[in-house]
C-alpha cells in the first residue's frame, strides 16, 4: 500500500461543474484514492455557480473514473462519499463563507490543529483573480497550510501575464502557488530527467558535437469542433507551444541541476530559457485547416463559434536556437497542429551522420521519445543485416512501455501533479520567472503574427500532415527523413534471408 498523505486534508475544486473538473480533476483525485495515495479521511468539495446536489455532481463525474478491476469499482462509492458540492457565486463572499463554515465544521469534528487545504482553480481566467481574492479573505487557513493550483492560461502575452502575477502575488506567496502545466506530469516527460542524466551513453552525447537536430511535435487528429470560441483568440501557439512544448524543450535542453531540490531544477530551466535566441519571425510555417479531402470533416472556419474569416493559427512550426556552449547551432523545431492525420506527441533527436568514407549513406541515429499515445523510447541504430550479405539496416533499441512495464501503474498527468501539490513539491510546476522568460520569448513573435503585416495561415486539409511546405522545412532544419522503406517496425526479415 502506498504512503498516505496528511490526514484530514481538505481539497476544493472550483469550477466543479466544468469540463476540466469532470474529465481531469475529479478522475485524478479518484485515481490517487484508488491507488492509496489519498487518505479516506480527506474531504473534497466541488464549488461552482450551477445549482446542483452532491449526488448530481457524483453522477456527472463518476463516468470518467478509471476502474479496471472489481476492487477499483468498489472504490468509486467509497470515494464519492468524500465528495460534497456547494453552489455559490465567484464574486461575492456569501458562497465562500458557507464553504468556510463547512470546512471548519469538518476540521473541528476531526480535531484538526493545523489545517491542510488545497484549492484547485479549474476556472476560466476571467474569474480567476476574483476567486483568489475571495478565497484569501474567507477560506485561507492562516494557522495551517494553504495551497492553490492554478490552471493555464497564465495570461496571453507578457503584459497580461505580468498583470496577473501582480494581482496574485499580494494574495498568495510563490510557495503557495502551483501553476499547473499538465505536460510536466506526463510519465515520459518526467522520464526525460532520468534518461538524460542517468545514462552516460546519452548524457555524453547530449550536445552540439553529436546531435544535428531536434524536433518536438504535437499532432492531434481532431479539430477545435465546439471549442472554436475559446481557440479563436488563442491559436495553437498559445494553446500548446508556449507552455506544453516549451516545457518539454526546457527539460530536454537544460543542464544538470545540482540537486533534486525543486528550485535547483527550476533555476536550470530558467537558465536555458534565457539562452534562447529571439524566434525568427520569417522562419516559421503557420496553417489553418480546411475541409477534409473527402468533405466529411469541417474546415476550422465552419465552426459557428469562430469569427468569419478568422486567421486563427491551427498549425505552426518554428525553430528555436539556444545560444550556449551545449546547443549553439542545433536547430530545435517545434511543431503543433490540430486536425492532422494522427494523434501523437513525440521528441525526435537526430544525431549527426558518421564520417563518410566507408559509410557513404549510413542513416543518422535517431532517438525517439514518444510521449503519447503508447509511451515508448526507441533508438534507431544501424546494424548488419543478418545473413551472408554485407549490407546494413536500421534496427532499434526499443523500450515500449506496454511491453516492458505491463504490471506498472502509469499515472495520469493530473494524478501525478496533484500528488506533488499535496506534498508541497514544486519541481513540476511553473515558477513566476520561468513564465516571464517564456512570454518574453513568444510575445514579440505573437505580436507580429497578429499585426496587419502578419502572414495569413496556409490552408491544409483536415486529416493531412499539415501544410505542404512542412517536409522541406524539416529538411532545411537538419532533419533527414529515412522512411518509409528504410525502416520498419517491428523488423521483418528481408525476403532473401528467408
Ligand atoms: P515515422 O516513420 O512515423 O516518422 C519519422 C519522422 O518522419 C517523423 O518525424 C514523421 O513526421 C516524418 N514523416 C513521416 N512521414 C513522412 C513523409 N511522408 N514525409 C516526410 N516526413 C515524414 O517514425 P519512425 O521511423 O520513428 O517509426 C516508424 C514506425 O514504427 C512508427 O509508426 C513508429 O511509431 C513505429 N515504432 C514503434 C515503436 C514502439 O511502439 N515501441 C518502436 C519503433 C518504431 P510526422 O510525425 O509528422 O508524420
Ligand atoms: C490543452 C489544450 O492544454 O492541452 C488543448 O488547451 C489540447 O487544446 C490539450 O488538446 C492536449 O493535452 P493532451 O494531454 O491531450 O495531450
Amino acid at each position: 500500500m502506498a504512503t498516505q498523505f496528511k490526514e484530514n486534508t481538505v481539497i476544493v475544486v472550483f469550477g466543479a461543474s466544468g469540463d476540466l473538473a469532470k474529465k481531469k480533476t475529479f478522475p485524478a483525485l479518484f485515481g490517487l484514492y484508488r491507488e492509496g495515495y489519498l487518505s479516506s479521511s480527506t474531504k473534497i468539495y466541488g464549488y461552482a455557480r450551477s445549482q446542483m446536489t452532491s449526488e448530481e455532481l457524483h453522477d456527472r463525474i463518476k463516468g470518467h473514473f478509471k476502474t479496471t478491476t472489481e476492487e477499483s469499482k468498489q472504490k468509486v462509492e467509497e470515494f464519492l462519499k468524500l465528495v460534497s458540492y456547494i453552489s455559490g457565486p465567484y464574486d461575492k463572499a456569501e458562497g465562500f463563507k458557507t464553504l468556510n463554515e463547512s470546512i471548519e465544521a469538518f476540521e473541528q469534528e476531526r480535531g484538526v490543529k493545523e489545517p491542510h487545504r488545497l484549492f484547485y482553480l479549474a476556472l476560466p481566467p476571467s474569474v480567476f483573480i476574483t476567486v483568489a481574492k475571495e478565497l484569501k479573505e474567507n477560506v485561507y487557513a492562516s494557522n495551517g497550510i494553504t495551497r492553490i493550483i492554478v490552471e493555464k492560461p497564465f495570461g496571453r502575452d507578457l503584459e497580461t501575464a505580468t498583470e496577473l502575477q501582480k494581482q496574485l502575488s499580494p494574495l498568495f506567496t510563490e510557495e503557495e502557488i502551483y501553476r499547473i502545466d499538465h505536460y510536466l506530469g506526463k510519465e515520459l516527460v518526467k522520464n526525460l530527467f532520468v534518461l538524460r542524466f542517468g545514462n552516460q551513453i546519452l548524457n555524453s552525447s547530449w550536445n552540439k558535437e553529436s546531435i544535428k537536430s531536434i524536433q518536438i511535435s504535437f499532432k492531434e487528429p481532431f479539430g477545435t469542433e465546439g471549442r472554436g470560441g475559446y481557440f479563436d483568440d488563442i491559436g495553437i501557439i498559445r494553446d500548446v507551444m508556449q507552455n506544453h512544448l516549451l516545457q518539454v524543450l526546457t527539460l530536454l535542453t537544460m543542464d544538470r541541476p545540482a540537486s533534486f531540490d525543486p528550485e535547483s531544477i527550476r533555476d536550470e530551466k530558467v537558465k536555458v530559457l534565457k539562452a534562447m535566441a529571439p524566434i525568427d519571425k520569417k522562419d516559421i510555417i503557420i496553417g489553418q485547416y480546411t475541409k477534409s479531402l473527402d468533405g466529411s470533416k469541417p474546415a476550422y472556419v465552419d465552426d459557428e463559434t469562430v469569427k468569419p474569416g478568422s486567421k486563427a493559427v491551427t498549425f505552426a512550426a518554428m525553430t528555436l536556437h539556444i545560444e550556449n556552449e551545449r546547443w549553439d547551432g542545433v536547430p530545435i523545431v517545434m511543431r503543433a497542429g490540430k486536425a492532422l492525420n494522427e494523434g501523437k506527441v513525440e521528441v525526435r533527436i537526430q544525431y549527426k551522420q558518421v564520417a563518410k568514407g566507408i559509410f557513404e549513406d549510413m542513416p543518422p541515429n535517431e532517438l525517439v521519445i514518444r510521449i503519447q499515445p503508447n509511451e515508448a523510447v526507441y533508438i534507431k541504430l544501424n546494424a548488419k543485416t543478418p545473413g551472408l550479405a554485407t549490407t546494413s539496416q536500421i534496427s532499434d533499441l526499443d523500450l515500449t512501455y506496454s511491453k516492458r512495464y505491463q504490471q506498472f501503474w502509469i499515472p495520469e498527468a493530473y494524478e501525478s501533479l496533484i500528488k506533488n501539490a499535496l506534498e508541497g513539491d514544486h519541481s513540476n510546476f511553473v515558477r513566476d520567472d520561468e513564465l516571464d522568460v517564456s512570454w518574453k520569448l513568444f510575445t514579440p513573435f505573437l505580436n507580429y503574427l497578429e499585426s496587419p503585416e502578419g502572414p495569413s495561415p496556409e490552408l491544409y486539409p483536415y486529416g493531412s500532415r499539415g501544410p505542404e511546405e512542412l517536409k522541406q522545412y524539416l529538411a532545411d532544419h537538419g532533419y533527414i527523413f529515412t522512411g518509409p522503406g528504410k525502416y520498419q517496425w517491428p523488423v521483418t526479415r528481408p525476403q532473401e534471408n528467408l
